[in-house]
């Protein structure tokens, strides 16, 4: 169940953070804060701080920040709502009763699973039946084993509109269980919702635990608008939250220790048909921080497969610099290239397991991605490209968010940069090694003295930056999230709560905020032009029109009037997400950055450096938003 924010805000007033820590950890006060040992690892001088007023623990040894909640689930090994129910009792408090919406909600999804499962039941009897005879005879011509349509259970959805959803009606299920599961099409211009998966084979996509989550279709006629067709999102399916194969991979992984990432369905399969049962595929997007996250906990380095062309040399950057600001000691990619314009499923039929194999244990590490990219898209042989190469190198390992991960890209980087510009002496990459922008290069860094930010002016040069300074002016994301509203009033109703409490700092758009959240409780908000209409009536007409031609960025296309809904919606989530993460860490630099120009110790230094960094992080998975679209028409390729 979810809790009430007030309730576990109750808890964190009653139940001060030393108390949960100080059961664990011998606590000794330092200035506002107490200091001890970390839980975390094991050390000698205490790095771990706990501030009660603040109502956080930061250790500095394992980056680990929190509050009482998750101390208790990283230390005991809590559940969340095990946390919560201590926490309440050591707070006095009765645990709120269930909510009965939400206990609704999980109803609803546990039917969904069901109607999922009777559609892959169904699609996977299609295909044995005679109107799945021309998908048998195209798997069989694509080299598929009968064993193989069954494990990946495999089916085939007719060409008749009504195939699937009749099916499903004699067994009892509504038509709006069907359109919420995905599996029909339905619109306020549709008089007869229709199958959704049309003469395509289909691909069962299944969550960790193996249950039908969502489909993906493959038309076998080459006229089709899109050759493969995947469910949308529904309360079952995100697609930049799961992974092709999740459930079958994950065994072969932890037995073998490493896991393939490939770019499409056929490629998971043949792949498992060739012995590498653990390998998976994102779901026709960009692989997201979500997708890094299941893929490290399957393997440290996991293989991602490109075909050696341009278009996948490309793909194979693009995943790069997503995964940068998320490495983390001991965690990386691994690029397996395959000849030019094949896929491991090509490579597979024409030269056989061998070769395949033999590609994928020839790899090159991310770094050496990173660099040979950069390298080779521009020359450099004059000083002001030299110059300009340097910066672009800068730019790269300042996005690695794991501080002691960036500083070794930063050294290794500045070693290659020497060895490419013929041996300067040691220490002239500066822009490289040690830009002024880049935060917490390190311990045992002479930079990284706290004498180093106090010579400097600490606040002035800290405020300079352009990662501060850019995150201040927060129009863009503010702006993004007030258009796609105005774009998609049918998700402000959803999210007027939300609304309310999200910082806005434009009196404009303060204005505009408020406007909103009445048009939705008086339902002006029926439609987009109904609403602009009656914001221009309250005088917002100008700052529409403004925040209209501020909108420019690509990345945040779903706030477009032309996105689909459900895109608009993800791209709003995660907006509204990284808004109130950002501004957090903006509100704690504010707290840590003035504590440290009172009293210039290393513990408040480093809080300030270890704050820039989550902020450089967060501000890395802006460019993630673009991450979804098929929904919108939007062409888009894994990776
Ligand atoms: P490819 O076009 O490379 O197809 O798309 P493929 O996997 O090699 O498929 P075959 O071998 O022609 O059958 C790679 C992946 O991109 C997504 C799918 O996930 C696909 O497996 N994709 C592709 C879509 O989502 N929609 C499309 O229209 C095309
Ligand atoms: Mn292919």
């Amino acid at each position: 169940m979810r809790f009430p924010p007030s309730f576990l805000d109750e808890i964190r007033n009653r139940v001060p953070v030393s108390a949960v820590v100080g059961k664990r950890v011998r606590l000794k006060k330092q200035g506002r804060e107490m200091a001890g040992l970390s839980p975390f690892t094991k050390e000698k001088t205490p790095s771990f701080f706990v501030n009660d007023d603040k109502r956080f623990y930061h250790c500095f040894s394992s980056g680990k920040h929190g509050d009482i909640f998750t101390f208790l689930m990283e230390v005991e090994g809590l559940s969340f709502p095990e946390a919560v129910e201590r926490l309440a009792g050591e707070a006095g408090l009765q645990m709120p009763k269930a909510d009965p919406q939400a206990e609704a909600r999980e109803r609803e999804r546990a039917g969904l699973y069901e109607i999922m499962e009777m559609a892959a039941a169904f699609f996977e009897a299609q295909l044995a039946d005679r109107a799945g005879s021309n998908a048998r005879a195209y798997l069989d011509k694509r080299g598929l084993s009968p064993q193989t349509i069954r494990d990946f259970r495999i089916g085939y959805a007719p060409s008749d509109r009504r195939a699937l959803k009749q099916a499903l009606a004699s067994e009892g299920v509504s038509s709006e269980q069907m359109a919420e599961a995905g599996l029909i099409i339905t619109g306020e211009d549709i008089s007869v919702p229709f199958d959704r998966f049309r003469d395509r084979v289909i691909f069962p996509i299944a969550d960790a635990r193996g249950r039908t989550i969502a489909f993906g279709g493959r038309a076998l006629q080459a006229d089709q608008p899109a050759k493969y067709l995947n469910s949308p999102e529904t309360p079952l399916f995100h697609k930049g939250e799961t992974l092709f194969n999740i459930s079958g991979a994950r065994k072969a992984a932890h037995d073998t220790g490493t896991i393939h990432v490939v770019e499409g369905y056929m490629d998971v399969i043949a792949m498992s048909e060739g012995g590498f049962a653990n390998t998976v595929a994102p779901l026709g997007t960009a692989l997201t921080e979500n997708q890094l996250g299941l893929l490290w906990r399957m393997a440290d380095e996991p293989v991602l497969c490109f075909d050696g062309d341009s278009a996948g040399l490309r793909a194979a950057w693009r995943a790069a610099e997503i995964a940068l600001p998320f490495l983390k000691p001991g965690k990386s990619l691994r690029f397996a290239l395959m000849p030019e314009g094949q896929d491991p499923d090509d490579v597979l039929r024409s030269q056989g397991r061998d070769a395949l194999a033999q590609l994928l244990g020839t790899t090159r590490s991310l770094v050496d991605i990173v660099w040979t990219m950069a390298v080779e898209s521009q020359p450099h042989d004059t000083p002001e490209r030299r110059a300009a190469l340097e910066a672009r190198l800068s730019g790269l390992v300042r996005a690695v968010g794991d501080e002691s991960v960036r500083r070794h890209y930063g050294d290794e980087i500045a070693r290659r940069t020497r060895e490419l510009f013929g041996g300067a002496p040691a220490g002239r990459q500066a822009g490289v090694q040690r830009g002024n922008r880049n935060y917490g290069a390190g311990r045992g860094n002479a930079f990284q003295t706290p004498g180093r930010l106090a010579s400097v002016g600490a606040s002035d040069s800290l405020k300079r930056s352009a990662l501060v300074t850019g995150a201040r002016d927060m129009g863009r994301r503010e702006v993004v999230i007030l258009l796609t509203l105005i774009n998609h009033p049918v998700l402000i109703a959803d999210y007027a709560e939300e609304l309310s409490d999200t910082v806005v700092s434009h009196p404009d758009l303060e204005r505009l905020r408020g406007a909103l959240v009445d048009a939705a409780a008086d339902g002006a908000a029926a439609d987009a032009a109904g609403l602009r209409e009656s914001l221009g009536a309250r005088g917002l007409g100008a700052v529409l029109e403004r925040i209209d031609s501020l909108w420019l960025a690509r990345a945040d296309w779903f706030a477009g009037p032309d996105a689909a809904d459900v895109d608009a919606e993800s791209g709003l989530k995660h907006m509204l997400a990284l808004h109130r993460k950002i501004n957090t860490l903006h509100r704690n630099l504010e707290i840590a950055q003035a504590d440290y120009e009172r009293d210039i110790s290393e513990a408040n230094e480093a809080r300030v450096f270890a704050i820039l960094a989550e902020l450089e992080k967060a501000e890395g998975t802006e460019a993630q938003v673009e991450g979804f679209g098929a929904q919108s028409g939007r062409p888009v390729r894994s990776f």
